[in-house]
């Protein structure tokens, strides 16, 4: 099955803005259909914007011109310890500055015992997280336990600009096994996949999941063994004369996402192991459902020539081909002046470097871009094309959860969570409602 970044492939200009929005729906981007140069940058969700549209995620080959997204920060050896959301920045307040922090997401993290819960509270899309930097092979490894639930899936995964990606995924329903999967430019096959048993129960049990990836080969390990191998010799495609092996820089991706959407399509649900139940499960005893990440270590792959250096400061693509031998290890820079800037006018300055685009007359948050400020409480929007409700809104976890020290932990400053999340949460929705159309 597919992964849930994969499923955002499929490039359909889903309706998903609630009535506050003040801007038209942004336009829908894909292979066939690059964005218009107003709104250069086609964002992972296949949407057209300027600022963290151009950033990580946003697709070269869908974009303007293949200079429109950012260049993207090289990979740094470096161990997370994932107990402190001090490094971590919501989307909307993140311009490319991999210094000032190591994850950039949407949804609602939260500390909980010194690990990182990824949440799902009630009729929400769950949470999104990915690194700030771009491993170009390498190996990562996560201390995980799951979530569990039908319908539940978390998932760790590695995912390039142009859809690239390895996957570890797991369905709620099924906790003695891992399923592994990967992609080339986000070209579904649906034999890919493998599973692989775990020792013992993948919600109660701290379990290490590792991807080792080089330009020959990737092995998925559980524990440290390794429960599968696939190598680039197996893969090519002679159709398209080419290897059909991820071989471009990826971001490190988690996430719990509700697979289980009512609203989604019978393949996606019933992969997931049926329907979601929002009354039920962890949702009654802790406000969410819940995905635990503990130590997430980052080793590169250091070549000493390309493919798979990290000696300069960015990997930017220069030919549309996207393949291994198109990234350059680069000098540019990656960090936007404000949320109206792009690849091509990375220090145009419109004043909303704080803001999230207050001002600007095009999208500049994937997921909606509703101006900050503008979106009244939460919730307004992320149900618009899962249909899966009100949105990610319901702060349900901190009246009810035992996690109640996490409460003002997400954004680490008490700032408008409401809005954050209503933003997350629509981007994300994309996600999932475009996962319920490839099953169709
Ligand atoms: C992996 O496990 C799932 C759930 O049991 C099953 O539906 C699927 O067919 C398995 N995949 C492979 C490749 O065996
Ligand atoms: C080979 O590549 C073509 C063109 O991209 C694609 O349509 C086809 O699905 C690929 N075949 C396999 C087995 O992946
Ligand atoms: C890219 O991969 C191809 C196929 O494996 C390989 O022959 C080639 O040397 C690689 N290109 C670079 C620049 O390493």
């Amino acid at each position: 099955m597919p992964s849930a970044m994969i499923r955002s492939i499929i490039p359909l200009g889903v309706a998903l803005l609630g009535a506050t929005s003040v801007l038209a729906d942004p336009p829908s981007c894909a292979l066939d259909k690059k964005c218009p140069k107003e709104a250069p940058c086609c964002s992972q969700y296949g949407q057209c914007g300027v600022g963290a549209f151009c950033l990580g995620g946003c697709d070269p080959r869908m974009s303007f011109s293949l200079d429109s997204c950012a260049p993207a920060p090289v990979c740094k050896d470096k161990t997370y310890k994932m107990d402190s959301l001090d490094r971590y920045r919501d989307i909307s307040k993140y311009l490319g500055d991999p210094n000032e922090a190591d994850w950039v997401g949407q949804g609602e993290p939260a500390i909980y015992n010194g690990n990182t819960l990824l949440t799902m509270p009630p009729k929400s899309v769950g949470t999104v997280l990915a690194t700030t930097t771009y491993m170009w092979y390498g190996n990562v490894k996560a201390k995980v336990k799951t979530s569990r639930g039908k319908g539940v899936v978390t998932a760790f995964i590695l995912f390039s600009d142009v859809k690239d990606e390895i996957d570890f995924e797991w369905v709620g329903v099924d906790l003695n096994q891992v399923q592994t999967n990967y992609y080339f430019q986000g070209i579904p096959n649906y034999d890919n996949s493998g599973n692989i048993s775990v020792s013992s129960n993948t919600f109660d049990d701290w379990h290490e999941y590792e991807i080792q990836w080089t330009p020959d080969e990737i092995k998925w390990l559980v524990d440290g063994q390794v429960g599968r191998t696939k190598k680039k010799s197996e893969t090519w495609n002679a159709t398209s004369n080419q290897w059909a092996f991820p071989q471009t820089p990826a971001r490190v991706q988690i996430s719990l996402w509700p697979g289980g959407l009512a609203s989604n399509a019978k393949g996606t649900i019933d992969w997931a192991g049926g329907e979601i139940d929002w009354n039920g499960g962890d949702i009654k005893t802790y406000g969410y459902y819940f995905a635990t990440f503990g130590e997430i270590t980052v080793q590169c792959y250091n070549a000493q020539s390309p493919p798979g250096t990290n000696k300069k400061t960015s990997y930017y693509y220069n030919n549309i081909a996207a393949t291994n031998d198109t990234v350059v290890d680069s000098d540019k820079k990656t960090v936007l002046k404000s949320f109206g800037a792009t690849g091509t006018n990375m220090d145009y300055d419109d004043g909303t470097a704080t803001g999230a685009g207050a001002s600007a007359s095009v999208h500049s948050i994937p997921g909606g871009g509703q101006p900050a400020g503008q979106v009244p409480g939460g919730g307004t929007s992320a149900g618009g094309s899962s249909g899966g409700g009100s949105g990610a809104g319901s702060a349900a976890g901190c009246q009810t959860t035992g996690f109640s020290q996490s409460c003002n932990q997400p954004g680490g400053s008490g700032g408008p969570r409401s809005v954050d999340r209503t933003l997350g949460a629509s981007a994300f929705a994309i996600v999932v409602g475009i996962a319920g159309l490839l099953f169709l």
